[in-house]
Formats: C-alpha cells, sequence, structure tokens
C-alpha cells in the first residue's frame, strides 16, 4: 500500500468488527476498472454479504442480492435524502434565480414526499410513450450504424454510445440539436464527476440546467410536441408548474437516462462481440433480442446507489449507526449464486428470476420502457446491419469504476 493509498482511506468506527471490513474502492479498485464485472464476481465470492471498506470517507458495502433488494425497499432506514430538503431549499432561495442548483428530484427524496414528485411523470415514461418514439429512434440507431458499416471497424463508446442517447434526450426533449456536442461533453464531464462529494455534483447540475434554461423558458410561452412543453403541462397537487420544478426534472432525467444507456450498450456489445453464437441465434431470431437484452442487464449491472443510514439497526449482522453510508452494490447482488444458478455464465435461458439492473423499491428506475426499448432497437441495428463482430484484438476493451461503472473502450471488427 503506498502513501496515496493510506491517506485515502478513513479509521474504521469501533462499531465495525474487523471481520467486516474489506478494503475497495469503487473509484479506483484497479481490478474493478480492469473489468467491472469479474472484479464484482470475486467480490460476491470473497468479500462478506455486507462490509465496511475505509475508502470513499469510509462506507458500507451491500453485495447480497436479498439484503440489497431489501434494502431498497427499505426507504425508512436507507434514505436517498443525502441532504436536508428543507436546508437545501432555504439556500437555493437565497441565490438569484439563474444561479439556483436543482436538487435532482425524485431520486433524492424520500416517500411519502417521493411519490408526489414521481407520479406526475409517469405519463411522460409509460411503455405507450416510449414506444411512440421507436420509429425516430431506430431511424437514429440505423444511421449511426450506417456510418460505420463500411469500416470494418470502429470504437463503439466514441463511434455509437456516446451518440446515441444524447441525440434520443435532444430531440424527446426537443433541444437544440445544434448543442449537440456541447450536451455531450456535459454527460461525459458529469460520469467523471459522481462522487461523494455533493457540492461537486451540485455544479455539475448547475452547469447542465443551465444549458437547458433558456429552451425551458421558453417553451413555456410556445408549447410543442416534446417532453419539456409536456412537463410544463402537469400539475403537482394541484398546483402549476415552477421553473424550478422544471429544471429538476430535466436534469434529472438528463443525468439518469445517458450514461446509463451509454454503458449498457458498451457492456452488452462487448459480450455479443465475444459470444459468436449468440449473436447467430439472435441474428436469425430477433424476436428473441428482449430477452437477451435482459440477460446482458443482470450479468452485467452497473448502477451501484448510495444510501444514507437514517435510523440504527441490525442489518444481515452488521450494525448500522445513523448517518453511515451504504453502497447497494447491484453488480455483485446480481451475480449471487443464491439467487442465480451458474451465476457468471451468461445464460438467456436461465430460470426466470427478475434482474436488479433498474434497481427496487420506490426508486425503481423511471426510464425502465425508454431504456429497453432502446437497447432493443440499438441491438436489432447491429445485427441487422454488420456481419458478424469480434474484440479488436490490438485494442482489448477498457473500463472505468465508479457509482456508474461502465466501458471507456469498445474496439470492434468485422469483415467487409
Ligand atoms: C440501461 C439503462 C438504465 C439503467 C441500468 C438504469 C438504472 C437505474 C437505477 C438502478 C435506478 C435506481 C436508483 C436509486 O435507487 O437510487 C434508476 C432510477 C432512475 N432512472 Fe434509470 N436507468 C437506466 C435508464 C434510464 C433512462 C433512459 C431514464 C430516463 C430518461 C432513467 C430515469 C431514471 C429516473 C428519473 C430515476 C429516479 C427514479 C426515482 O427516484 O423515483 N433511467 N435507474
Amino acid at each position: 500500500m503506498n502513501s496515496a493509498d493510506m491517506a485515502n482511506r478513513v479509521k474504521k468506527p469501533a462499531h465495525v468488527p474487523d471481520a467486516l471490513v474489506y478494503a475497495f474502492d469503487y473509484n479506483t479498485d484497479p481490478e474493478y476498472c480492469r473489468d467491472p464485472h469479474a472484479r464484482a464476481a470475486d467480490l460476491a465470492r470473497n468479500a462478506p454479504p455486507i462490509f465496511w471498506t475505509p475508502y470513499n470517507g469510509g462506507h458500507w458495502m451491500v453485495q447480497a442480492h436479498a439484503a440489497v433488494h431489501e434494502a431498497l425497499r427499505d426507504y425508512e432506514t436507507f434514505s436517498s435524502e443525502h441532504f436536508s430538503p428543507e436546508a437545501f431549499n432555504s439556500m437555493m432561495a437565497e441565490l438569484p434565480e439563474e444561479e439556483r442548483i436543482p436538487a435532482p428530484v425524485p431520486i433524492c427524496i424520500d416517500p411519502p414526499q417521493h411519490a408526489k414528485l414521481r407520479m406526475p411523470l409517469f405519463s411522460t415514461f409509460s411503455p405507450k410513450a416510449a414506444l411512440a418514439r421507436e420509429k425516430e429512434i431506430r431511424e437514429l440507431a440505423e444511421r449511426l450504424i450506417d456510418g460505420i458499416a463500411k469500416q470494418g471497424r470502429c470504437e463503439f463508446q466514441h463511434d455509437v454510445s456516446d451518440i446515441y442517447p444524447v441525440e434520443i434526450f435532444l430531440g424527446m426533449f426537443g433541444l437544440p440539436v445544434e448543442k449537440e456536442r456541447e450536451y455531450r461533453e456535459l454527460a461525459k464531464k458529469h460520469l467523471s464527476v459522481i462522487t461523494p462529494d455533493l457540492s461537486e455534483n451540485m455544479l455539475m447540475m448547475q452547469a447542465i440546467a443551465a444549458v437547458m434554461r433558456e429552451t425551458i423558458v421558453e417553451r413555456r410561452a410556445n408549447p410543442k410536441q416534446d417532453i419539456i412543453s409536456m412537463l410544463w403541462a402537469l400539475e403537482i397537487e394541484g398546483e402549476p408548474m415552477t421553473l424550478d420544478l422544471m429544471l429538476s426534472y430535466c436534469v434529472i432525467l438528463f443525468i439518469a437516462g445517458l450514461d446509463t444507456v451509454v454503458n449498457a450498450l458498451g457492456f452488452g456489445v462487448r459480450h455479443l462481440a465475444t459470444d459468436p453464437e449468440l449473436q447467430r441465434v439472435l441474428r436469425a431470431n430477433p424476436a428473441l433480442i428482449p430477452e437477451a437484452s435482459e440477460e446482458i442487464l443482470r450479468r452485467y449491472a452497473f448502477v451501484a446507489p448510495i444510501r444514507l443510514v437514517k435510523k440504527e439497526r441490525e442489518f444481515h449482522g452488521a450494525e448500522l449507526k445513523e448517518g453511515e453510508r451504504v453502497m447497494m452494490f447491484i453488480p455483485s447482488a446480481s451475480v449471487d449464486e443464491r439467487v442465480y444458478r451458474d451465476a457468471t455464465t451468461y445464460d438467456m435461458n436461465r430460470e426466470k428470476h427478475p434482474q436488479m439492473a433498474f434497481g427496487a423499491g420506490p426508486h425503481y428506475c423511471l426510464g425502465v420502457h425508454l431504456a429497453r426499448l432502446e437497447l432493443r432497437v440499438m441491438y436489432e441495428t447491429i445485427l441487422k446491419k454488420l456481419p458478424e463482430f469480434r474484440l479488436d484484438p490490438e485494442h482489448p476493451p477498457t473500463f472505468h469504476g465508479s457509482i456508474i461503472a461502465g466501458p471507456s473502450s469498445i474496439h470492434l471488427r468485422w469483415d467487409v
């Protein structure tokens, strides 16, 4: 252990037994950054089902499937309110309007207030609303894959994954396409600053709000057929929509809906590139793609939400104290052998057990229908337009850790 590594560790609190300490840094762990899912499987096998790590300020990690599932539902113990909404709002009220940082609701609010802010979004993110976008999403997917098909090679994250959800987002939200590069930069930057340091995240949210503000304000007076106009038309408990809430909604949808899809696609395409038999099966029978995509989401789950302990309790053998942070390590929970037989094997025919890549409980992913559609359409398009593709042996895939782990580069090759 070098001195920089030592400096990143905090002292173990007295109530944490030595047997529950396991050093894992989700941002810099070399094995996690080399291959997040190999390391997650290693943790599932070798670290306690719930353990305390001295990194990132010191926090608990829950990795057993049953415990993660239970904790995500138990919002009274495991709170999503990393800061008090009252304190946040009074701090905001003191700032000039254009500097206000929107709280990313509903993800940072606990029930019962959470439901009031989540429910108005249901119609905008229903299965029907997602399907209504299929044609434009398919056109975009085809344009992107046509753009690389003749090259015989690509770096999939740069050439496809980074562009796809951002363009979908701009189209759905009616945001100016000329700003695409700016939005892509922001999406990438956001990914690199997800840290427990709230102030850094706040500044990022402020930057995202700033780039959208003009369109949001303009659309209030001139509604169009887009999500921003739909959101303006919502009422929250009988009250008209406010600019602050509009900014909050747009920021959380930007944060939650872009790098998640970018990473899911990268992991999925990496798997396909190493599994020519699966490519063959899906090309012959594209109706199996949704099922194949669900198993990819399970095998390569990559989001690890963090909660704050609101009340002291014993939890699966650990004594949790108020104010401690707990990471719900879905990547390990998704390869828990107690739930999924031969869990590290990709098997689209496995006995059905719901995967947890989209979370569980009150904060279950709101964009799940849109996400599944985006993934299905992209897999359909790749498999239709590209011949069998493989990883480029000269440039092996690279990955990054963080609360949302993902591929940094996936170099592919195919014959032309
Ligand atoms: C494969 C892609 C995606 C994955 C794996 C994913 C995963 C997740 C997870 C695990 C959560 C729970 C977070 C928590 O418990 O704190 C979540 C929440 C959320 N997701 Fe997704 N997501 C994806 C795509 C999307 C998309 C495309 C959108 C919308 C454009 C979206 C919008 C949201 C929102 C708004 C929440 C917060 C819901 C709430 O607090 O009630 N997500 N997502």
